[in-house]
């Protein structure tokens, strides 16, 4: 029977997780503060590219509406919009929910500043 390495494989298990733990203080203390504030604004507006195209850039004929490059307070105006239900919608309303003020207005600037 094998029963003295299975201890010896909970050690390592261990020690790596406490190694992969103890790495994230280093990786969050990056130079740049805004990091990865700026990471997560690119995470959520990859969200929107799906159905609004590459960098919100929508392809020729599209019925669904470019994003890049617009006013970041026209943008945010409508997701807010979409998210109070003032404006009517198919998808954006429920899309909208999911995000605080914060986000939404972070988005509309990141796709205000696509070029
Ligand atoms: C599932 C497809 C889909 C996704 C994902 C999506 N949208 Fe939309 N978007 C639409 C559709 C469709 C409309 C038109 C309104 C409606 O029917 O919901 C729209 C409309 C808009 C408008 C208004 C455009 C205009 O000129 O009137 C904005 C702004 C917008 N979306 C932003 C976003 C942002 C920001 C995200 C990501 C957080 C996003 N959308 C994700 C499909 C999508």
């Amino acid at each position: 029977m094998t029963t003295i390495p299975r201890p010896a494989v909970f050690v390592r298990l261990a020690l790596l997780a406490s190694a992969l733990c103890g790495a994230q203080p280093a990786l969050s203390a990056e130079p740049a503060a805004s990091a990865p504030a700026a990471q997560h604004v690119r995470a959520h507006a990859s969200a929107c590219t799906s159905c609004h195209g590459p960098s919100g850039r929508a392809p020729e004929g599209s019925t669904i509406a470019s994003l890049a490059g617009r006013q970041q307070a026209e943008l945010l105006a409508q997701l807010q919009a979409f998210r109070s239900g003032t404006r009517p919608a198919t998808v954006m309303h429920q899309i909208a929910r999911g995000y605080t003020d914060e986000q939404l207005a972070a988005i509309a600037a990141w796709f205000a500043n696509v070029r």
